[in-house]
């Protein structure tokens, strides 16, 4: 069991060069290790071996719920974030804020949401820059807004949102949901500010894909309607023969039965971020950024990214004058960032090592000299 962020660092095990945990996170030792034994007891074909990797379930929800700060009876696990942003947009009723700029998971979500039921009405929000603060939400509210949808961490910008502003200018009665994707596990966040928190497990956590989650508390419960709420969505196991209603609680927005083998990795990648603590990981994620943009500042990159540690999390985004020129010189290194729309989206992690940040200055100084 690891307990320091030097314990987390020796978890990191991939090739230099890797700067876009924004994308996919390379899954921890840890996780890998860890998963055999289940795998394992998956094909022995013993009740008991299967129930135990079953239970990876409720762990993984407990630990979900111990890293956010959370009740684990407000939690859910899903395939994807998007499945669980899904589940609380379509159930909502009356005009609901996003960013047109969002990561398409919310943008998607409100429109087929509206196109589908016509409960929905999308409010577009106008932001300076995509960054969606609590004056831009206070400016689009109007008498019939019933939600804000945003994300944490911006996916495109790398800005954080301030939570606690957010839920302050919505007010009290209006939803907050928040897509925790490029957050969570390594940011602190007044997570209790949300009403639904929605992330997945493979980037920052490094657990690999299908390990969704998404909490509802019992607000979101009483103002969103299960519209896709499955047979597993109900109290008391499988029902026959007849349809019950969805479960009083979170699990009213769940459809089926998910991968217990995915809860497993959840489950292990956060019992490893709970040992070390989200602010020791986040303080030493904070040092790797300001690496980041340091170089990139000492080569006249322009970063589009806060430089304010409270509104930036692990994502630097920097804007050069050719992006084409500033990829080549970094893909010639064996440097692994994400170049679109005009921006090249660097994403260290804690485990990032000194070798992967002298390739991206390198990739900077060549960049810089030809201009
Ligand atoms: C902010 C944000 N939300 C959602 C997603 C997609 O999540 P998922 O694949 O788990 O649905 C991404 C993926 O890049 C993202 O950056």
């Amino acid at each position: 069991m690891i307990s320091t962020v030097e314990e987390y660092r020796a978890t990191f095990d991939g090739e230099p060069g890797y700067l876009n945990w924004a994308a996919f996170g390379p899954l921890s030792s840890t996780v890998r290790d860890e998963v055999v034994a289940d795998l394992g007891m998956l094909g022995t074909g013993r009740a008991s071996s299967i129930s135990h990797v079953e239970e990876r379930e409720d762990e993984a929800r407990q630990a979900v719920g111990d890293v956010l700060g959370l009740p684990a009876d407000t939690v859910t696990l899903q395939p994807s974030t998007t499945y669980g942003i899904m589940h609380a947009v379509y159930g909502l009723t009356g005009g609901v804020l996003a960013s047109p700029a969002e990561f398409p998971t919310i943008p998607t979500a409100v429109t087929r949401a509206a196109e589908a039921f016509g409960r929905v009405r999308p409010q577009w929000l106008e932001t300076e820059g995509g960054f969606v603060t609590p004056q831009a939400v206070a400016d689009a509210i109007d008498d019939d807004t019933t939600a804000l949808v945003v994300s944490h961490v911006d996916f495109r910008t790398g800005y954080r949102a301030d939570l606690a502003g957010l839920r302050e200018a919505l007010g009290p009665d209006r939803l907050l949901i928040v897509d925790a994707t490029q957050g969570v596990g390594v940011l602190e966040g007044d997570w209790d500010a949300a009403d639904v928190v929605a992330g997945h497990g493979y980037k920052w956590l490094r657990a690999g894909r299908g390990t969704g989650f998404a909490t509802f508390n019992a607000h979101a419960r009483e103002m969103i309607a299960p519209v896709l709420s499955g047979f597993f969505g109900v109290e008391g196991g499988l029902t026959v023969d007849e349809v019950p209603a969805p479960a009083a609680g979170a699990r009213a927005f769940t459809i089926a039965r998910g991968d217990a083998l995915a809860a497993a990795r959840l489950a292990i990648a956060l019992s490893d971020v709970a040992a070390v603590g989200v602010s020791a990981i986040e303080e030493a994620l904070t040092e790797r950024t300001e690496r980041v943009i340091e170089i990139a500042q000492r080569h006249d990159i322009r970063v589009l990214t806060p430089l304010d540690p409270a509104r930036r999390g692990g994502i630097v985004s920097l804007v050069p004058d050719s992006v084409a020129a500033l990829g080549a010189e970094l893909a010639n290194r064996g440097v692994t960032v994400t170049a679109r729309s005009g921006m090249v989206r660097v994403a260290p992690h804690v485990g990032t090592d000194d070798e992967t940040l002298g390739l991206l200055d390198e990739a900077c100084a060549a960049y810089a000299q030809q201009r």
